[in-house]
C-alpha cells in the first residue's frame, strides 16, 4: 500500500533525524530524505497519476508528512546550533592588551645629524646640500687639488663612466665638495654646515666604510681665526655629548686648509683606556679642518686675501659611534634590524 510506504518513510526519517549529529550529517540526511532523488519525492511526483480519490488522500497524507519531515530538520538544526555555541569560548576579556602596531622611526644616522643640525643652527649657521654624485671640479679642483697631484691619493675615489664634457664624475670623496658650490652662491659673512653622504675605495675595518656621513662646516669672514675655530667645536661637542669634551688639534695637511689640523676628541667608548671604537689608542680622529686656503676662495670668484675662514668635515658616525657607544663602524649600514631598532 502506497500509504504504508509514506508512512514508513517519515518514520524512517524522524529515526535518522534524531540520530544526526553535525550539521553536514543533516545536510546529506536532507538530501537523502527530501532531495530530488529520493523515494518520497518519487512518490509525490506520481500522484498525478492516481485515481482522484487517492489523490486526495495520499496526496494530503504526503504533505503533512513533508511538513512535519522538515519541522524535524528545522528543530534538529537549531539544537545543533546550540550545541555548537561554546559560552566558554565565546567569551571576551576585555583586558587583554592589544595587538602591538610596531612603528617605524629615524635611523640613528638622521636622528644624529638632526640633533647637529639643531645646535648648528641655534648658533646662526644654515644647513647647505650638495649633489652626491659630483664633479672632479668641485670634489677636487677647486679644493687645491690639482690633477697628478699626490694628495688625489689620499682619497680612494669612485669615479662614474659619465662625464659633463671633459668634467669627470665622481661619488664625492667629501662634503667639502659642496663648499666652492656654496661661496659661488653666498658672499661673507657666512656660516653653514653641510650633512651628507661620501663615499670611498676603503678596505673597511671598525672605523672605516666605504660608504659614510660627514658633515662640513664653513664661516667665512673678514677676521675668523683658529680661535673661533675651536670655540665652535668645543661649544659643539659640549652640546652633542652634554658633557665637557677632551679635544685635540695635530697639525696636518690638506691642499683646501693652511694651516690645516687632524681632529681628534678623548674616546668617550673606554674613556682613553683603549678599545675597538679608537682602536686601542684612547683618542678617536673626527676629521679634518683648518684655515680655508685662499685659493679656494679665488676659485669660488672671492678676491685674495680679502677673506678669512675656518673649515672642517668631520664623521657623523663616528660621533654616533661616540655618543651610543657603538665600536663598528659597519653596523650603520648593515641594515641590521637588531642593530637598528635599538636607537
Ligand atoms: N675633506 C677632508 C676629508 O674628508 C676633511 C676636511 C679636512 C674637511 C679639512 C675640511 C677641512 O673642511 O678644512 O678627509
Amino acid at each position: 500500500m502506497l500509504k504504508d510506504k509514506v508512512l514508513t518513510i517519515k518514520n524512517r526519517a524522524l529515526e535518522e533525524i534524531k540520530k544526526a549529529s553535525t550539521n553536514n550529517a543533516l545536510f546529506s540526511l536532507r538530501v537523502k530524505c527530501l532531495g530530488r532523488k529520493s523515494e518520497f519525492n518519487y512518490i509525490l511526483k506520481g500522484i498525478k497519476d492516481l485515481s482522484p480519490e487517492e489523490k486526495k488522500n495520499i496526496g494530503q497524507l504526503a504533505n503533512e508528512i513533508k511538513k512535519e519531515i522538515e519541522n524535524a530538520f528545522f528543530e534538529k538544526e537549531k539544537i545543533i546550533k546550540q550545541k555548537m555555541f561554546d559560552p566558554e569560548k565565546e567569551k571576551i576579556d576585555v583586558t587583554i592588551p592589544g595587538k602591538k602596531i610596531s612603528r617605524g622611526h629615524l635611523h640613528i644616522l638622521s636622528k644624529v645629524q638632526y640633533e647637529i643640525e639643531n645646535i648648528f643652527t641655534s648658533m646662526g649657521f644654515e644647513i647647505a646640500d650638495g649633489p652626491e654624485a659630483e664633479t672632479e671640479h668641485y670634489n677636487f679642483d677647486v679644493l687645491n687639488i690639482p690633477k697628478n697631484h699626490p694628495a688625489r691619493d689620499m682619497q680612494d675615489t669612485f669615479w662614474l663612466k659619465q662625464t659633463i664634457g671633459k668634467d669627470r664624475i665622481t661619488m664625492r670623496t667629501s662634503t667639502s665638495a659642496v663648499q666652492v658650490r656654496y661661496m659661488e652662491k653666498h658672499k661673507p659673512p657666512l656660516r653653514t654646515i653641510v650633512p651628507g653622504r661620501c663615499f670611498r675605495r676603503e678596505a673597511t675595518d671598525s672605523t672605516h666604510d666605504h660608504t659614510f656621513f660627514q658633515f662640513e662646516a664653513l664661516m667665512v669672514d673678514e677676521n675668523i681665526n683658529v680661535g673661533n675655530l675651536k670655540y665652535i667645536a668645543q661649544e659643539f661637542f659640549s652640546k652633542f655629548f652634554k658633557k665637557d669634551v677632551k679635544m685635540r688639534f695635530r697639525p696636518s695637511y690638506f691642499p683646501f686648509t693652511e694651516p690645516s689640523f687632524e681632529f681628534d676628541i678623548s674616546c668617550l667608548v673606554c674613556d682613553r683606556k683603549g678599545c675597538s671604537a679608537c682602536r686601542g689608542g684612547g683618542w678617536l680622529e673626527l676629521g679634518g679642518a683648518g684655515m680655508v686656503n685662499q685659493n679656494v676662495f679665488v676659485a669660488a670668484g672671492y678676491s685674495r686675501n680679502k677673506y678669512q675662514g675656518f673649515a672642517w668635515g668631520l664623521g657623523l658616525e663616528r660621533l654616533a659611534m661616540m655618543k651610543y657607544k657603538i665600536d663598528d663602524v659597519r653596523l650603520f649600514h648593515s641594515g641590521d634590524l637588531r642593530f637598528i631598532s635599538q636607537f
